[in-house]
């Protein structure tokens, strides 16, 4: 494997780049193809079998170009990437694990917020209750896909926005929250709303722990590259939508193009 090549980034719309974000800043010699699959979007409400098949196509398509390593920035797509292996031979980092575990290590009292599918699959469900030392300790698993739609919709630090994160977050005011995982990727472009309700939780987001991930793995195989100058980063999408820039203004990394991509 040629350590100078580039690394793969994926999602189903904006979530992946709160991670791509990171990986930009803990990589900046790496450069980065990220593929926001908004055609198939939202990947959260849709059955394993879909996904299964969705996610070859996209991780596939990465594979292809060719890139060194697969980041999933997307929970959803990590709960149903089991296959992958069979299908490629390349380091592929997922979300979950490295996120759950680093919400352990500040406190047991969790609340993960995630889509359907990812709390249905109860990945971080297993992984924390395999850990857990706690046994009074409580977590909270909840199903967020509106959300999803909603910041996908560009409602992001909005009347709607607060209202809507009140509304299905407000009965567990009263808990005893220590930590909020941002169980999917779009997540973190809701902290604002997150801290409203619960000012002191601590906000865990999938993208550092990820990259941390991966460094370990990329070190581990010797695939970090070697090059002095400043990394570059494409950002694909598999429908060009005509508000992607407007919502993904936060997003000020430079990147080389914007570009519509098909994948078979
Ligand atoms: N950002 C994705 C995640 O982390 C999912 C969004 C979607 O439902 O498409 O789960």
């Amino acid at each position: 494997m040629d350590k100078n090549l580039p690394i793969g980034v994926f999602d189903s719309g904006i979530g992946g780049l709160t991670v791509l974000y990171k990986l930009i800043e803990m990589f900046p010699n790496e450069d980065f193809i990220y593929v926001g699959d908004t055609i198939n979007l939202p990947y959260g409400t849709k059955t394993s079998e879909q996904l299964k098949k969705i996610i070859s196509g996209v991780a596939g398509y990465l594979n292809n170009l060719p890139v060194k390593s697969i980041v999933i920035a997307c929970n959803t797509a990590t709960t149903n990437s089991h296959h992958l292996k069979d299908e490629m031979d390349l380091p592929i980092i997922g979300v979950i694990e490295p996120t759950a575990k680093h919400a352990l290590s500040i406190s047991e009292n969790i609340m993960v917020l995630a889509t359907n599918v990812t709390i249905e699959s109860k990945a971080y469900e297993n992984i924390i209750n395999n850990l857990k030392k706690d046994e009074n300790s409580k977590q909270f698993y909840i199903k967020c896909s509106d959300f999803v739609d909603a910041i996908e919709a560009n409602e992001i630090d909005t009347e709607f926005s607060h209202a809507l994160v009140k509304k299905k977050l407000m009965p567990f005011a009263n808990e005893k929250v220590d930590v909020i995982i941002c169980g999917c990727t779009h997540f973190g472009l809701y902290a604002k709303e997150f801290k409203e309700i619960f000012p002191n939780a601590k906000i865990v987001e999938c993208a550092e722990p990820t990259g941390l991930s991966l460094k370990k793995t990329l070190e581990e195989k010797d695939l970090l590259n070697d090059k002095k100058e400043l990394g570059k980063t494409y950002i694909n999408v598999t429908k060009m939508q005509d508000n992607f820039k407007d919502k993904t203004k936060w997003f000020d990394k430079p990147y080389e193009c914007l570009k519509e991509i098909k994948i078979k």
